[in-house]
């Protein structure tokens, strides 16, 4: 069955903060959207409804600013949202190929890669690339993804966004991953329900927020802003975690969904990261699989991970996927599937073939419904002897 050939992405306008007017808590001033009014010589706006604001003086709610001022902490634009009032909102349609099958297997590029695909040019559905890898890339490197593309279909999967940093979205990033898309006719782009960078520094982590109501509509608005500004499909990817924040209100796929939906975007589902939370913090990740929308899920990944020796589980992506993850993954797409799959390696790489035998592996779970056999046998495992068509 295709995976939609062509798709038709709802979004809405709006998603706005709440105003921090103490004249009218949780209602927006009106401001937004709309070129900011001049401060008068005491730094103080007046809003359309007529009711006095002070921009940059009011302590900064972003749990990431603490309790700076806006002015000290994120510039004074940045916590102004992108996007209209409620009352502008209006449904944005964009109109976009998708040639990847529902059903497809994929893997994530990597330069290792390259020899074997000018060579063989093996049997893989799709490969997804790092975006920030080939932004502003050099010749030999853009030549090379040419290649790769004129062969297989091409996803992109981001790490530079900053959805959820406490800064304007880079929007000179935002039109240069466009670019990428349009040149390897992308069918969708994903990035981190996340935030990489504050204060001026770039973090080279995924950081979490915590699950709170005034971040589901800043990262909507956000969200929504990027898939606008990109004009292609844009899927959100859950993190691994390995903290808590004592501040949520929600559970994290409470948040995630929350988030999908008020931005109108996509899920990119990681099943790894559930499990590997899920064993961080103690919870059932079941409950977490079946409150995705998995009509809205562009893409799941599939990784390894590495189990330290105190119990922690670190998101490594240089192991194969382990028969729990398989077994969360056999679940979901037997009771929401097909969706396409994306096999995640970063670190110990193996060759090509074990990466198509760990695909083939995808497919005998999928059949199954769980990654091993009542006789205790993995299925579908290379070398376990058993069938992996
Ligand atoms: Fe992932």
């Amino acid at each position: 069955m295709a995976f939609p050939g062509r798709q038709a992405v709802v979004g809405r306008r709006g998603h706005v903060r709440a105003c921090e007017s103490p004249a009218l808590p949780g209602r927006h001033c009106g401001a937004a959207g709309q070129e900011r009014p001049k401060a008068d010589q005491k730094g103080r706006t007046m809003a359309p409804h007529g009711v006095t604001i002070t921009w940059g003086r009011t302590a900064c709610k972003h749990p990431v600013c603490g309790e700076m001022s806006h002015r000290d902490c994120c510039g004074d634009r940045a916590l102004a949202p992108p996007l209209g009032p409620p009352q502008y909102r209006r449904a944005v349609r964009l109109t976009v190929s998708v040639p990847i099958a529902s059903d497809a297997l994929g893997v994530g590029l990597r330069p290792s890669h390259y020899r074997c695909i000018d060579a063989d040019a093996p049997p893989i559905d799709y490969f997804e690339i790092i975006t920030d890898n080939f932004i502003g890339a050099a010749k030999v490197q853009a030549a090379r993804l040419a290649r790769v593309r004129e062969r297989y279909p091409v996803v992109l999967h981001g790490v530079g966004l900053n959805l959820l940093g406490h800064t304007p979205l880079d929007e000179a990033y935002l039109d240069a991953v466009a670019r990428l898309a349009d040149a390897v006719e992308a069918p969708f782009f994903t990035d981190h329900l996340c935030w990489t960078a504050a204060q001026g520094m770039h973090h080279h982590d995924l950081l979490p927020v915590p699950y709170v109501e005034d971040l589901v509509d800043f990262a909507a608005s956000r969200a929504y802003h990027v898939q606008r500004r990109i004009g292609r499909p844009f899927g959100l990817e859950n993190l691994s975690t390995y903290v808590e924040d004592h501040r949520s209100t929600m559970p994290e796929h409470v948040f995630y969904t929350r988030v999908v939906q008020e931005a109108g975007c996509y899920f990119m589902f990681d099943i790894n990261n559930v499990y590997v939370s899920s064993e961080n913090h103690g919870f059932d990740p079941l409950p977490y699989l079946e409150a995705i929308d998995y009509s809205r899920v562009l893409q799941v990944h599939l990784a390894g991970h590495t189990r330290l020796p105190g119990g922690t589980i670190v998101d490594t992506h240089d192991q194969a996927v382990c028969d729990e993850v398989w077994d969360l993954y056999a679940c979901a797409w037997q009771r929401f599937g097909p969706f396409p799959t994306l096999l995640e390696w970063d670190d110990h790489i193996p060759p090509m073939a074990e990466l198509q035998a760990e695909l083939a592996r995808a497919r005998a779970v999928r059949k199954t419904g769980a990654a091993r056999a009542p006789d205790g046998s993995s299925v579908g495992k290379p070398g376990a002897g058993t069938s992996t068509s």
